[in-house]
C-alpha cells in the first residue's frame, strides 16, 4: 500500500493474501482461506456452518463485544474449525468501500464481475479467517 498506492495493493489483496493463506495451509496442514457473506472472489462464499458464525460475529459487534474478540472455534463433523472475523478499518474503504476511485473500481470490476464486496463502512464484519484441520482417524 505504501509503495505503488491502491492499484497495486488491489494485486496485494488479490494475489498475496491468497498466496500467504495458501503457503500456510502447506506448512500447518490446516485449510485456511478468507471467507464473506459478501465475497469479492467466487472461492470466498462462506458455506453454512460459515454462514452461521459470522451471523453471529454480527449479532455480538452490534451488542458491543471488541472485535478483536471475534473469534469462533468448534469440533464439526470430526473436524476442528476456527474463525476469526476481519473488521474494517478507513483503509479498507479504499477498495470496499462506496466511493472508489474510477481506475481501480474498473481494475476490480474487471478482475470480479460478480463483486458483492462493496459499500462498506468502518468498523464492519468484512468477513474472516476459517481454518480447518482433520485430525487423522
Ligand atoms: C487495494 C484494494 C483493497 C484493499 C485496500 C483491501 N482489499 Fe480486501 N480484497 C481486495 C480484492 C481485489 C479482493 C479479492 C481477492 C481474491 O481474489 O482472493 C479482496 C478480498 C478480500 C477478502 C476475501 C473475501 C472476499 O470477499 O473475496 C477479505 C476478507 C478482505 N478482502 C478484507 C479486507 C480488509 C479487512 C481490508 C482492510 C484491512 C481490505 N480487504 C483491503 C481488494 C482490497
Amino acid at each position: 500500500m505504501q509503495q505503488g498506492g491502491p492499484l497495486n495493493a488491489v494485486d496485494v489483496c488479490a494475489i498475496k493474501a491468497p498466496q500467504i493463506a495458501r503457503d500456510l495451509s502447506e506448512q500447518s496442514g490446516w485449510n485456511i482461506r478468507r471467507v464473506s457473506l459478501k465475497n469479492r472472489n467466487a472461492s470466498a462464499a462462506a458455506d453454512a456452518w460459515e454462514q452461521s458464525v459470522l451471523e453471529e460475529f454480527e449479532l455480538q459487534l452490534s451488542a458491543g463485544k471488541p472485535s478483536k474478540e471475534l473469534e469462533y472455534g468448534a469440533l464439526v463433523d470430526g473436524e476442528y474449525r476456527f474463525m476469526k472475523a476481519q473488521v474494517t478499518t478507513p483503509l479498507c474503504l479504499k477498495c470496499h468501500g462506496s466511493n472508489l476511485a474510477q481506475p481501480l473500481h474498473e481494475k476490480i470490476k474487471m478482475h470480479y464481475p460478480n463483486d458483492l464486496a462493496l459499500g462498506y463502512q468502518a468498523g464492519e464484519i468484512r468477513g474472516a479467517f476459517s481454518l480447518s484441520f482433520k485430525p487423522e482417524p
